[in-house]
């Protein structure tokens, strides 16, 4: 209902993933708008993501197809290595959906696995479909949380290129390098919670309940108020500007709508530099607690 609604109100982009549980209704919402008339499949741009205990070619494969089963709609435009991590397999039957752990009770964290990203990445390139390879399901394929030395390795062997970085970025993570040598190399930004905290809150995230909420900054709040526009609004303006794909997430409609009218001004470029200094290298989407600490 959401992704329909979404769809509806002018929303184009649909960011998805295994992790998230929810491709075979996200796909629902998608085909009744297509079968409505709204809009054509090649209108959309679906996205969704491999799962860190899937890296072992074959396995990527099994989850990349059951995942683009699960959407109903033919291929997939985009699919991204969700986590620059390999954990042990666990069969599909035994737990559909894992996240970092092996039990459905969440108390074990599943081990590592020793494939490196080159296995996984020949495995997504032979998902793409090519004149050669015409049962391929993938149009484009990507990374998503990896930092620069990841990318230069995975550049020294790619066929194909990632067309797609997917980041944390909002004005308390910046990362201006990154940005640069992703898009120096043909490679999109696309920046995710980029409200900072604010979605972090509802797991009771302890670093995000700590930290001030972006909407209540002076900083963002005179801006908005200059501009007759939303915390929200100058937020995604600010990514946009700095050429950040954004992908908000929202449940009510009227914050939906305000999301997607965050182009209909510009920011200054003293105003994009006032708020790039709010920068604090603070990542909140991190593994470290888990024994993981994949951005140290
Ligand atoms: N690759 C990855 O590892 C990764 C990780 C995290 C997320 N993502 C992707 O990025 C997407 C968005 O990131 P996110 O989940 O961190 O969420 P987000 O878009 O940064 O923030 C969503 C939160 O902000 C609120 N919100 C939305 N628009 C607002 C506005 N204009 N003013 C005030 N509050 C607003 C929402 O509440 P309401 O619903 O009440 O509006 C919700 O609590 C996800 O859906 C997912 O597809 C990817």
């Amino acid at each position: 209902m959401a992704v329909y609604q979404a769809i509806k109100l002018g929303y184009r982009y649909i960011d998805g993933a295994w992790d998230y549980t929810n491709s075979a209704e996200a796909g629902e919402g998608v085909r009744r708008a297509i079968q409505e008339g709204i809009v054509k499949r090649e209108d959309l741009f679906i996205t969704s993501k491999l799962w860190n205990n899937y890296h072992k070619r074959e396995h990527a494969f099994e989850q990349a197809k059951l995942e683009n089963e699960a959407w109903g709609l033919g291929y997939l435009d985009l699919f991204l290595i969700h986590f620059p991590i390999s954990l042990e397999f666990i069969p599909f039957e035994e737990l559909r959906w894992p996240c970092f752990w092996s039990d459905k009770e969440q108390t074990k964290v599943t081990p590592l696995a020793k494939v490196p990203i080159s296995e996984t990445w020949k495995a997504l390139e032979d998902m793409v479909q090519t004149p050669e390879n015409p049962n391929g399901f993938v149009r484009s394929i990507g990374v998503s949380n990896f930092q620069a030395q990841l990318i230069y390795d995975v550049l020294s062997y790619a066929k194909i290129p990632p067309s797609v970085l997917q980041i944390e970025h909002h004005p308390y993570l910046t990362q201006p390098d990154l940005i640069k040598l992703a898009q120096d190399n043909n490679i999109a930004v696309t920046g995710y919670s980029t409200f900072g905290p604010q979605s972090f809150l509802e797991m009771n995230h302890k670093g995000a309940l700590k930290t001030e909420s972006l909407f209540e900054l002076e900083i963002i709040k005179k801006i908005a108020e200059k501009h007759g526009k939303t915390p929200g609004q100058v937020l995604l303006r600010w990514c946009t500007q700095r050429n950040v794909i954004v992908i908000p997430k929202s449940n009510n409609v009227n914050r939906l709508k305000e999301n997607l009218d965050s182009t209909s001004f510009d920011l200054t470029e003293e105003e994009l530099n006032l708020i790039s200094s709010l920068d604090r290298g603070l990542r909140f989407n991190n593994s470290n607690s888990l024994g993981f600490p994949i951005f140290a």
